[in-house]
């Protein structure tokens, strides 16, 4: 883990201990990660609820139209439908992948889950191919882990993805 990352999970672990809101904490979660991190172009909390997934907050250079994901639709649904934290390297080599912005090229996808228990995920779109490694991939599980708890200690809406 590099010194960037253990920082921004020392941050995190303060927002939460500080006692706010989900709302509140996804907010500056999606500020936090955008301007710390140059590959990170845009991101996203999208959270349980309605049609399947709902975009809480986000941080980035546009707005997304997809508001609103259903969970069979998208590398987003495929993620919160399963468990798994999904890293698509080239966007335009993944059929699950649903367009947000043109010059989007990888994207990381990790679920805000707990015990099996999804609550809902983390999107990154980067414009650089290849843009996400294991590094990137560990640290936005163990970020995850602190969203789930969270939203646990709020009781928000859930899913039990079946195995
Ligand atoms: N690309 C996502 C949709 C969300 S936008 O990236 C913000 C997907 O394939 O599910």
């Amino acid at each position: 883990m590099t010194d960037d990352r253990r920082r921004s999970l020392a941050w995190l672990d303060a927002r939460v201990a500080a006692g706010e809101s989900f709302q509140s904490v996804a907010e500056a979660a999606v500020s936090h990660l955008h301007a710390s991190y140059p590959a990170y172009h845009w991101v996203g909390i999208y959270m349980l609820g309605g049609v399947g997934l709902r975009l809480l907050a986000w941080d980035g250079p546009a707005a997304t139209a997809h508001v609103e994901i259903p969970l069979g639709a998208g590398v987003c649904g495929y993620a919160a439908t399963t468990g798994e934290a999904v890293n698509v390297p080239d966007v335009r080599q993944d059929e699950r992948y649903l367009q947000c912005f043109l010059g989007t090229r990888a994207e990381l996808v990790v679920p805000i889950a707990v015990d099996g228990r999804v609550y809902g995920e983390v999107d990154i779109d980067s414009d650089q191919l290849s843009a996400f490694d294991a590094v990137d991939e560990a640290f936005l599980k163990l970020f995850c882990e602190r969203l789930a708890a969270l939203a646990e200690g709020q009781r928000l809406e859930h899913r039990t993805p079946a195995r």
